[in-house]
């Protein structure tokens, strides 16, 4: 059997297999509510096989939206549109996640296709978008063009932790089983963790442990007020890439202290915290973030997701095989071939005759194989 094909147990959730939906903004949400088009953005996943299907970047409050088509989860209005999405993904023997996240000076930005830049005129006079102010660790704008966010007072930063705990007691009403909290590329908690973003000098910032504290409260908050028996997971950026920055020696203390504070998983990702620009240091090949979550599983004693540039579905089993991660996750492929998990399972012989298929497709591409065969076609 291949381990990419295997379940994994965390606390009371088994997922059937090692491949999670990597979460994926759609920009298609209004005022954060769900609809149509992220019932079926998902639901395709779970008929192609994923084991794990992470929603969205999920906003806790109204201004920790990254763009005006955010999803959001910060009022109760807000969790019937998720329902329907969580019963389908569930009903079809996958587990349904979210990404709760706060995007600090990377809020009120343009969609990609629009620029990726500060909500301006346009938006306003287009699309009746009017941007709005943005709140950060410190006074430190994003990159160049973009304008200084509000320093966050003590209240702010006891108002955002409490706000992700509420999030969390909402995404388990709407039928989540697993929370993964967005602590990477360059939003709000990464924003607290790197020492680029993060210039305070109150028990919020300095010392690894100051720029620790944010995320580990988050964690503790949504501990308050998520099930014991499920998971917690948490996106890092494992490394900044940049002089200065998050080394990947940081990371692995965060993952220790977020692990006291009860999260089960680190899904390992670089970057973002520094404007566009790739840094020098950033390399890209297929798995290049791997070795962050074999370093995080080893040092940590945690489990890992590794993430970023994997499509070969024998390197995914290797990497799972050999230990350098628990799961791992899968975005732009994923777009691609939704089914690309009954594709794996065919190449590495997990199963035979489209067994893993739902039946309702199963059924006919099976008999098509006998007639293929029976032609001699393949
Ligand atoms: C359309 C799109 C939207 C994304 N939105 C998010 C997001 O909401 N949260 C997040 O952590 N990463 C987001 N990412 C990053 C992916 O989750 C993933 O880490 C990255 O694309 C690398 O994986 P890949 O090479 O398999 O695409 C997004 C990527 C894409 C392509």
């Amino acid at each position: 059997m291949a381990e990419l094909f295997s379940p994994f147990t965390l606390r009371d959730i088994t997922v059937k297999n090692r491949i999670a939906v990597s979460p994926m903004s759609q920009y298609r949400a209004k005022d954060g509510h769900a609809n149509g088009w992220h019932a079926v953005h998902l639901g395709r996943f779970a008929l192609g096989g994923a084991g794990l299907v992470y929603a969205e970047a999920t906003a806790v409050e109204s201004d920790g939206r990254r763009t005006h088509g955010d999803l959001g989860l910060w009022q109760d209005a807000q969790i019937d549109g998720l329902i329907p999405i969580t019963k389908f993904i569930g009903d079809e023997g996958a587990v349904s996640g979210i990404q709760l996240g706060h995007a600090g000076r990377k809020a009120s930005e343009r969609r990609p296709w629009h620029g990726e830049t500060p909500v301006d005129d346009e938006d306003v006079s287009e699309r009746n978008e009017a941007p709005w102010t943005a709140i950060a660790p410190s006074p430190i704008p994003y990159a160049e063009g973009w304008p200084e966010p509000v320093e966050m007072s003590e209240a702010d930063i006891e108002r955002v932790i409490a706000s992700f705990g509420e999030a969390a007691r909402r995404a388990q009403e709407a039928g989540f089983k697993i929370v993964e909290v967005y602590a990477a590329h360059g939003f709000l908690i990464h924003q607290f963790l790197s020492p680029i973003a993060n210039r305070r000098r109150d028990r919020w910032g300095g010392s690894g442990e100051n720029r620790r504290r944010f995320a580990v409260e988050v964690a503790k908050s949504i501990r308050a007020n998520w099930p014991e028996a499920y998971p917690l997971a948490f996106r890092l950026s494992t490394t900044d890439w940049l002089e200065g920055g998050i080394e990947v020696e940081d990371a692995v203390e965060t993952a220790k202290a977020l692990k006291t504070a009860g999260v089960d998983m680190i899904d390992c990702s670089t970057g973002g915290i520094g404007g566009k620009d790739r840094p020098r240091r950033m390399v890209i090949e297929q798995g290049f973030q791997v070795p962050f979550a074999e370093r995080i599983r080893d040092s940590a004693d945690i489990a890992s997701m590794a993430v970023g540039f994997l499509w070969d579905a024998k390197v995914c089993e290797e990497l799972v095989k050999a230990g350098k991660a628990d799961m791992i996750a899968l975005a732009r492929e994923l777009l691609d071939d939704p089914n690309w998990p009954l594709h794996a399972a065919t190449k590495l012989g997990a199963h035979e005759n489209h067994s893993m298929w739902p039946i309702e497709s199963g059924w006919w591409l099976m008999k098509r194989d006998r007639l293929l065969s029976k032609l001699g076609i393949r």
